[in-house]
């Protein structure tokens, strides 16, 4: 793993978003895989602020987002999908036909799971895909446990996970969907290049044992060890327990 140390969260979310910047100059039609969370905020509002200082256009990239909740509205504001909108696609150029989400009121949630996958390799496969994660280790919903899903599916979300989730629901975790829709760690792995984000001491014992530790389903992130192009960007406090 590449990994990037900077000094602090928003040295962190600038070089970040100037990578995403150049690998968008240099490749306009790239197919971008996106995650949401607190941690890239500070990344998309980079971008954004690119968009109207420089000019950058995404007007030929097409973005696929990496989970959805079940059984919410796209304009709900616990949505994933409200989320992206109000961080990033309302302040840069992307067409709205290039964005991807999975459909978490689908009627048929295997369906809409394999209709994704179809829908990623159709677009030639994620060039770059950007991942946060959770203090347990997971990537996208994809929760530690006894087994991992490869494919898009269907995931029952842990609830430390509700818990984190829980301020866009009115403060109350019991109001978090217990159901969402994921990227498997498959798709995941099957992305060109990887850049995975964390900041915060919150994230410093998930980070080491993803970097250092035995592959395992209990560490989703593990997995990211078995990939050829992944890159890390930390802060000073997410790196504080590797010695870099
Ligand atoms: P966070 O979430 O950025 O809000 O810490 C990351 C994640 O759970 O994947």
């Amino acid at each position: 793993m590449n990994i990037r140390l900077f000094q602090t969260e928003e040295l962190v979310a600038r070089a970040l978003a100037d990578r995403v910047a150049s690998a968008v100059r240099q490749r306009p039609s790239i197919v971008l895989g996106l995650p949401t969370g607190r941690t890239p905020i500070a990344t998309y509002a980079e971008l954004r602020r690119l968009r109207v200082e420089q000019g950058l256009s995404f007007a030929r990239a097409s973005t696929f987002n990496l989970d959805e909740f079940v059984g919410i509205e796209p304009t709900h504001p616990g949505s994933f999908r409200y989320f992206m909108e109000r961080h990033l696609f309302e302040g840069i150029d992307l067409p709205p036909e290039r964005i991807h989400f999975l459909d978490g009121m689908a009627p048929d949630l295997d369906a809409e799971c394999e209709r994704y996958e179809r829908n990623i390799a159709n677009a030639g496969g994620i060039d770059l895909q950007l991942l946060g994660i959770g203090a347990n280790g997971h990537i996208g919903f994809n929760e530690p446990g006894e087994e991992l899903m490869a494919n898009t599916h269907h995931a029952a979300l842990h609830d430390g996970t509700r818990r984190d989730n829980a301020a866009q629901f009115g403060g109350d975790p019991t109001q978090v969907p217990q159901e969402a829709l994921s990227m498997g760690m498959g798709t995941i792995l099957k992305a060109a290049a990887l850049i995975l984000v964390a900041t915060g001491e919150r994230k410093a014992r998930c980070v080491e044992r993803m970097v250092r530790g035995p592959v395992t389903t209990r560490l989703p992130a593990s997995f990211l060890q078995m990939h050829r192009a992944v890159e890390v960007f930390l802060d000073r406090p997410a790196a504080s327990l590797l010695s870099v």
